[in-house]
Order: structure tokens, then sequence, then C-alpha cells
């Protein structure tokens, strides 16, 4: 493609995922794609990034205040944005771009609430560009092979899905110590984490979630520090004696990518990235169960910890002509070193965890022996190989035919699911899908 033909790429929010984009366009797309421009509240942030670009041997790219987004799509000829500021200004964005003529590829969850999903579909509608949420989960090819196995009625229809997933006590902590403990910011776990698992459960199945019922507290982290002996006194570890030695802090002073991203960063909007996980002011939950049932008739009972031992996940599929056992371990421990360090993904440059991983998968037939399903090589890198996978077809234009590529109304579904747990645990009562957005 000439170069003057690229794609003009702006990406809005130049935290830690935006580098994974960033790269992408840069490097693996730079054929068919652009960077023209970044946006953010934080201009250190944005300037970090452009260091990085120079280090690697790429020109600095205007920056903009997020405020300023029409116009920056206007003077920099953008086709399409790329949205990973916080979760619940991604709707803003959205709406700004898709209004001013652009496509549009956002992180997850799509948004934070139904209102703001709803302005998304209808500036979709009036605008006619493109929105892609990007759910690299369905990227993992272990995820790709479940979707084929299911899809070709290895297992017979599908009756129900028992999926439990855990985080660590490394990974699952730092959801902790920033803006996602605040409900407000991320919609808590069932939007933030869990839109991930019920998005796949929804791509698997092909099917819609109609009713959902929840049940769920903060058991661990927050004020609950106290009550298992974890808790100290600081508020956040950057300058605090107390936390010393503490497994749960996290030192940002220490790793250069956190330090110039964050804690070079805080002095603009006073965002802290180090906060104490047993600290007060936590508005999420850690510890949730939920019961989805869905419109092709399954039903699924789903759990989530944010304080395990191990990371990972279990699927069970029960079919009409056998089961699917999934079980995938992530990491089988954490080194007691490491609990405050984050995960090698989490932000580029930081150290990869030492512990060990490794994928069943299981297809159990009726009158038959199990068997194994033989998988490739498991690759902590880049979530499973997926962000790569992902950037391929959101980006350099690889043809999708599992349809991985996930639209405005899967986001809207992921959410949604998220979002009837959240009312359930409000009310103690099963929620209709429909009372919250009606898709139809
Ligand atoms: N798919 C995945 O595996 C994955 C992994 C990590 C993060 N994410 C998603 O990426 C997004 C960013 O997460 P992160 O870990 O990079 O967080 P981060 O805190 O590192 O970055 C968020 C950025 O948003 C900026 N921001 C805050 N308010 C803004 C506004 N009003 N307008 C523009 N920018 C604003 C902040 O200044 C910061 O630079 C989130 O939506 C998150 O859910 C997805």
């Amino acid at each position: 493609m000439p170069r003057n033909e690229r794609r003009r790429i702006a990406v809005v929010g130049a935290g830690a995922r935006a580098e994974m984009f960033v790269r992408a366009i840069t490097e693996d797309h730079a054929e068919t794609t652009v960077l023209v421009a970044l946006a953010d509240v934080n201009q250190a942030r944005m300037d970090a990034h452009n260091r990085w670009l120079t280090a690697a041997g790429h020109e600095p790219v205007p920056t903009y205040p997020a405020a300023e987004l029409a116009a920056l799509i206007a003077k920099e000829r953008v086709d399409e944005v790329i949205v990973t500021s916080m979760d619940s200004t991604h709707a803003g964005h959205m709406v700004t771009a898709l209004d001013a003529g652009c496509d549009v590829i956002t992180e997850k969850p799509m948004t934070v609430d139904a209102e703001s999903a709803r302005r998304i579909l209808d500036a979709q509608q009036r605008s006619g560009r493109k929105v892609q949420v990007s759910f690299n989960y369905r990227y993992n090819p272990v995820h790709e092979m479940v979707r084929t196995l299911l899809a070709g009625g290895e297992i017979g229809e599908i009756g129900s899905v028992h999926f439990e997933w855990l985080l660590d006590i490394r990974h699952g902590a730092d959801y902790f110590r920033r803006w996602h403990r605040d409900k407000a910011n991320s919609g808590g776990l069932l939007v933030h984490k869990s839109g991930h698992h019920f998005d796949l459960v929804n791509w698997w199945l092909g099917a819609a979630p109609t009713e959902v019922y929840a049940s769920g507290r903060l058991f661990f982290y927050g004020e609950h520090g106290q009550r298992h002996g974890y808790a100290r006194d600081y508020e956040r570890v950057h300058g605090s004696p107390e936390a010393q030695g503490d497994p749960f802090a996290l030192d940002m002073a220490a790793n250069p990518r956190l330090r110039e991203l964050y804690l070079d960063a805080e002095g603009e909007d006073g965002y802290l990235r180090d906060r104490n996980v047993f600290a007060p002011g936590v508005t999420i939950e850690d510890d949730l169960s939920v019961l989805v049932r869905y419109d092709t008739g399954a039903r699924m009972t789903y759990h989530l910890t944010a304080y395990a031992p191990w990371e990972g996940y279990r699927l069970m599929v029960n079919g009409s002509r056998g089961r699917l056992e999934l079980e995938v371990v992530e990491s089988d421990h954490v080194s007691p070193t490491a609990a405050g360090e984050l995960k090698g993904a989490a932000v580029h440059g930081t150290t990869e965890a030492p512990e060990q991983g490794g994928v069943t998968l299981t297809i159990r037939p009726f009158w038959a022996p199990p068997y194994r399903v033989e998988l490739q090589p498991h690759t902590r890198e880049g979530h499973g190989g997926a962000d790569h996978r992902m950037t391929a077809v959101l980006l350099g234009g690889q043809t999708d035919p599992m349809n991985r590529s996930a639209t405005a109304r899967d986001g809207a579904l992921a959410l949604l699911t998220g979002l009837a747990a959240n009312r359930s645990l409000q009310t103690a009562e099963p929620v209709r899908v429909s009372d919250l957005l009606d898709l139809n």
C-alpha cells in the first residue's frame, strides 16, 4: 500500500495498554497504518510514549488534550480512533470520533453503563462508521479451538456452562491499587474483567444473555485486610516506610516504565498507581457468583475470585453428546517476592512471572473414552499470543473467518451481563437484560 494511503490512527488514552497498540501500528502494521496523534488528560504520559517512540527509531507524534479530540481528528485527518483510556471515559470519545466520521477500535469494556452503551449504538447507526471492541481473549488459540469444537457439534447442543476464573494475589491485587477500585470508573470486576469471560461465552455459544442473577462481596481487599491480618497503615507505597516488605506493595520507583508512566506523571492529575490494596474506599467486589440464562436455553454458573493463590480458569461445557473440559493454569503460584509486581504483560518491560503454566483441553463423549485435544504450546506473551493475532485482524486487515472481531452489539452484550449482575447484587433479584437495554 502506498504510504499516503495508510490508515491514519489516533490513540486516546496514553497509559499502559496504549503501548501495545502504538507498537502494533508503528512496527507490526506500519505498511497499512500510521500513528498520527495521541490524546490524554495527562501530558507527561503522552510525553513518555513519545520518548519510547523516539527510542525505537520513530518520529514523535503530536499530542492533544483529550477534550480536544474533535479538533485533533480534523487537524490530523484521522481515519480511525483507538480508545485506550479509563473505562468510564470510552463512550464520550467513541461518540465524538464516530460523529466526526471515524471508525473506532475500543478497549474493553466498551463502556460502563447502559445509557452510554445506547449512545454509542446510536452514534454508530447515525454515522454508519465501524466500531470494533478489542476482546483479545477471542484471539487466543485455545479459545478459538473451543469455539471450533462447540460450533462443530463435538458435544452436541449446549445445555450448560460452568466457568470459574481465578485472578491471583499479584494480578487480582492490581485492580485494588488504582482507578478500578472505584466502581464509577470501571463498572467493577463484573464489567471490567468478567466482561471478557461473558463475551467469550456469548461467542462460543452463539448466544445472548437474557436473565442474570448474582451474589458477591468484597471479601479480601480494602478494609477486610484488617480481619485477615494483611493490613498496614499507609495510603500509597511511594514514600511510605510502612510499605517496606509488604508483599502487596507495588514499588514504582524500582521500575523505569512505571516511574515514567505514572510516578513522574502524578503531579498533573493526582493519579496514584500504587495505593495500599487494603486502604479504605474500595467500592468493587473481589468474590462474585453469577447465574446467566441465554436465549438458546443454555445456562451458566460463573465465579470470579480476585485473591487466588494461582491464576487461571476452568471451563466445563455440558452438551447433549458429551462434555468439554478446559483447564488453563497461567501461573501455578505467586513467588513471595513477586506478589507486588505486575504481570509481565501489564506494562511492557516488567519482569515476566517465573511460575509454571499449562493448558489441558479434554472432550468426554458419551460411550467412548475421553480424548485430549492437541494445542499449540502455551505462551504468556501478549495474553497467550492473542494481542498479536488480534492486531493482525484489526490493523493488518487479516481475514477473520471465525468472526473474532467484536461489534458494538457484542460489546453491549458482554457489558449487559455484568451490568445486570451488578444490579442483581443491589436488588438480590434476577434481572432481565432487556430491562437495562433493548438491543432488538
Ligand atoms: N484487553 C486487555 O487485555 C486489556 C489490558 C489492559 C487494559 N485494558 C483496557 O485498556 C484501557 C486502559 O487501561 P490501562 O491499563 O492502560 O490503564 P492506565 O491507567 O495505564 O491508562 C489509562 C489512561 O487513560 C487516561 N485518561 C483518564 N481519563 C481520561 C479521559 N477523560 N480522556 C482520555 N484519557 C483519559 C489516563 O490519563 C491514562 O493515561 C482500559 O479500558 C482497560 O480496561 C485492556
